[in-house]
C-alpha cells in the first residue's frame, strides 16, 4: 500500500495505533542516556520515544559498552552464543526500560568492555557480532519486529544477515529493513580477508559487500536493506553527488528508488530551557535575557571562566575534522586573544582532544574543555553559551545546532564550507551568516552576539523541531509501504 507523504495528513498515523502496532526494532551504536558520541545517540534516545507515544512498539537495541551510563540499573535477562565467522561468541542479554521504550543492551566484555566506543584496530569484528548478535536476540525475546532499523555502518550487517542466514525461518522472513545514513563518511571499509574468517560471509556471497576491494559493509546495507533513509531530505540529495558521498555515489544512484530523507528531530521536552532541570536558572522567551545571563555564570563558574563580560562561544560535537574542528583549532588562539571565551566538549581524534585540552591549560580562566559524554553538562553548556560554533564540512542533519536553537543561543554556519543545508529555518538570514575566520575581528562578534535576543524573538525556543508529527508519519508511511 501506498500513501501520501503530505504534510499534515494526520490519518495515516493511526494505521500504527491500535490492537496490534508496529513493531519497530532501532539497532544503534549508540544512544541516550547510555552511550554517545555524536547525533546518532540524539537520534536513537528521542525517536523510539515519540513512536511510542504515537502507539508504536519501538525498541532499543545497542552494545553494552565498558562505560555504558546506569550500567548498575540494567537487568540481567539469558545469554547464548553468537557465531562469529567460525567461531562462537558468548552474548549476555541485558535490558531497561527509560521514558516507555525498552533498551536491549548486549554484552561481550571482549569486544565491549574498552574506554570509548569506537576507534579499535578490530572494530569490524566487534560490529559484525553485534550485528549478527542482533537477530539471534529475537530467538530469546518476546518480540518479533515488523521493521528493523539499522543506522550506520555499525549495524549494516544486520540487513545483509538476515538475508543470509535467517530469512528461510518462520520468524523472520517478514522482517522488513530500514537502513538509515547518519553520517556517509564511515562506511566500515575493510580488507576483504576479514569477510569469510571474522564476517562469516563465505566466498559465494562476498559480492554483497565487496565494493572498490574492500569489505564495504555500508554497501552492504545499500544492497539487502528494503529502504535506505538519510536524516534530512537534502543529504539524500547531496549524497548522490561526488562531493559529499565519499565514493558511494554511483551506487546510490543505482539504489535511489529504494533512498529517501526524513529530517531529524530532537527531544522537545529533554531540551526544553523551560523545564530542564540541569540548568541553571529555567528561562522561555519571555525572561530568557534574564535566564541566559544566569545560566552564562552557572556555565562560566563550572569551567572556571573569568566573569568579565566576555562572550562564550561553545562547541559540543564529536572532536573530528569533518565537523569544522581543524578550523576552529587554527582560530582557537586568536579567538581567545580577541575575548572571546572558548567551551568545547566532545570526544574523538586524538589530535584535537589534545590541542583543545592544551588550550584549556595555556588560557586559564578562558578556556573550558571536556573531553568525553556528558548529557547533563552538554544541556548547561547550550543554555549557558552566547553562541554555538559548528563549522562543519558536511552536515548530514545538524542536530546540535537544532538543540542550541531550542536554547536561545545563536548558531554559527560559516559560508566557506559546503556544507549540508540544514533545515531552513535553522539558519539565520543568508547575509548575517559569518566565516568563522571572520569572527576573529571584533565587530564580526558584535553582529553574532545580538543574534540571540532576535532569534528568541522570532519565536527559535518554541519552533517545533521536535521529532515531529511529520517525521512520525514519514517513517510511519515508509513502514506501511514495506
Ligand atoms: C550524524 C550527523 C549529524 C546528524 C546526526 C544524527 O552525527 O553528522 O548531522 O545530526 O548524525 O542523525
Amino acid at each position: 500500500r501506498r500513501f501520501s507523504w503530505r504534510r499534515g495528513a494526520r490519518t495515516s498515523v493511526c494505521i500504527m495505533e491500535g490492537a496490534n502496532p508496529m513493531k519497530i526494532l532501532y539497532a544503534a551504536s549508540e544512544a541516550n542516556p547510555f552511550a554517545k558520541s555524536g547525533g546518532l545517540a540524539d537520534v536513537a534516545g528521542a525517536l523510539p520515544k515519540a513512536l511510542v507515544k504515537d502507539g508504536v512498539d519501538a525498541r532499543v537495541i545497542m552494545p553494552l559498552y565498558g562505560d555504558l551510563k546506569f550500567r548498575d540499573k540494567l537487568e540481567y535477562v539469558t545469554n547464548y552464543s553468537v557465531p562469529v565467522g567460525w567461531r562462537s561468541q558468548y552474548c549476555g542479554l541485558f535490558k531497561a526500560e527509560v521514558n516507555g521504550v525498552t533498551y536491549y543492551f548486549l554484552d561481550n566484555e571482549y569486544y565491549f568492555k574498552r574506554r570509548g566506543l569506537y576507534g579499535f584496530y578490530d572494530d569490524g569484528e566487534r560490529f559484525a557480532f553485534f550485528s549478527r548478535a542482533v537477530l539471534e536476540t529475537l530467538f530469546y525475546i518476546d518480540f518479533t519486529p515488523d521493521i528493523i532499523n539499522c543506522n550506520d555502518w555499525q549495524t549494516a550487517l544486520v540487513p545483509v544477515y538476515l538475508n543470509l542466514y535467517y530469512r528461510h525461518l518462520d520468524k523472520f522472513n517478514r522482517i522488513k529493513t530500514i537502513f538509515t545514513i547518519h553520517n556517509i563518511a564511515y562506511q566500515g571499509k575493510y580488507g576483504t580477508d576479514i569477510l569469510e574468517d571474522t564476517c562469516g560471509i563465505g566466498h559465494r556471497d562476498q559480492h554483497i559487500v565487496e565494493y572498490d576491494g574492500c569489505a564495504n559493509f555500508m554497501k552492504g546495507a545499500f544492497e539487502t536493506a528494503d529502504k535506505i533513509t538519510t536524516v534530512s531530505p537534502t543529504y539524500a540529495q547531496e549524497i548522490l553527488d561526488p562531493w559529499f558521498s565519499y565514493g558511494l555515489d554511483a551506487l546510490l544512484r543505482e539504489k535511489q528508488y529504494k533512498l529517501c530523507g526524513i529530517l531529524n528531530g530532537i527531544d522537545m521536552e529533554a531540551n526544553n530551557p523551560a523545564t530542564d532541570p540541569h540548568i541553571a536558572f529555567n528561562y522561555d522567551v519571555n525572561n530568557f535575557e534574564e535566564g541566559k545571563a544566569k545560566c552564562k555564570e552557572a556555565l562560566q563558574d563550572r569551567f572556571g571562566l573569568n566573569k568579565d563580560g566576555s562572550p562564550v562561544f561553545a562547541m559540543v560535537s564529536r572532536m573530528v575534522g569533518m565537523k569544522g574542528f581543524d578550523l576552529v583549532q587554527s582560530v582557537a588562539d586568536g579567538l581567545v586573544d580577541r575575548g572571546i571565551e572558548l567551551v568545547i566538549l566532545g570526544s574523538g581524534e586524538s589530535q584535537y582532544e589534545n590541542f583543545f585540552s592544551d588550550l584549556c591549560g595555556r588560557h586559564p580562566g578562558r578556556v573550558g574543555t571536556y573531553i568525553g559524554f556528558e548529557p547533563t553538562l552538554s544541556q548547561e553548556i547550550y543554555a549557558g553559551a552566547d553562541a554555538f560554533i559548528m563549522p562543519s564540512k558536511s552536515e548530514p542533519c545538524g542536530l546540535a545546532q537544532m538543540v542550541a536553537c531550542r536554547y536561545g543561543t545563536a548558531s554559527h554556519h560559516p559560508r566557506d564550507r559546503r556544507s549540508a543545508r540544514l533545515h531552513p529555518r535553522l539558519h539565520p538570514r543568508r547575509g548575517q551568516r559569518l566565516h568563522l575566520r571572520g569572527l576573529q575581528r571584533p565587530r564580526a562578534v558584535r553582529c553574532l552576539l545580538p543574534r540571540t535576543g532576535p532569534l528568541l524573538q522570532q519565536g527559535r525556543l518554541e519552533q517545533p523541531y521536535q521529532v515531529r508529527h511529520g517525521v512520525r508519519l514519514q517513517l510511519g508511511c515508509l513502514c506501511q509501504e514495506l
